[in-house]
């Protein structure tokens, strides 16, 4: 646990209805809490950041913990937005995954559109280059019964 002023960073995973709220103040959705709780129960490494004890900003990663990290639900309120902190959040989750490569591996993300200018300066690279392709990904939708 870090405190820097009056907020606060930790390693604990966010309580899950906390995340779910997080996640819709940045107008992603309201995820159900049990989801948030599975989603969350399957990660890997989780930074959180609390003012008091207020969620109010978090990042986690997934992968196998060996070679494959991938960081998702990057999350700052958007009242905390512009003071840093993601960049915090960010940093850590590289740092820890760093440590927990044996020799050589992959730390990935796929940006939000008009977000990669912020992981660029963590040090993230923007795909595609000369050689490696863009970055793909599936969307699933399922009706609910
Ligand atoms: C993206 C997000 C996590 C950034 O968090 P933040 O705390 O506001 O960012 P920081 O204050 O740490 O910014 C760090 C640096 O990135 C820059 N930056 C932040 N957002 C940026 C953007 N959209 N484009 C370019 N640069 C950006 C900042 O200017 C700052 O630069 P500096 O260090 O030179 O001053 C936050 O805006 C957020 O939660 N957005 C909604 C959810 C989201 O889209 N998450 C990303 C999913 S891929």
């Amino acid at each position: 646990m870090v405190t820097t002023g009056s907020l606060t960073f930790t390693r604990t995973p966010p309580a899950p209805a906390a995340f779910a709220q997080l996640r819709a103040d940045c107008g992603w959705g309201l995820l159900p809490v049990d989801v948030a709780r599975r989603a969350i129960a399957g990660g890997l490494i989780n930074i959180t950041c609390y003012d008091g004890d207020i969620l109010i900003g978090c990042g986690r990663v997934v992968g196998d913990g060996v070679i494959y990290f991938y960081l998702q639900d990057i999350i700052v309120h958007p009242s905390y937005q512009g003071r840093g902190i993601g960049r915090q959040i960010v940093e850590r989750l590289v740092m820890e995954s760093k440590q927990m490569i044996p020799s050589e591996g992959t730390i990935g993300l796929l940006a939000v559109h008009g977000k990669e200018a912020f992981y660029e300066q963590i040090g993230f690279t923007s795909r595609p280059t000369s050689t490696v392709g863009a970055g793909m990904s599936m969307h699933v939708t399922k009706q609910q019964p």
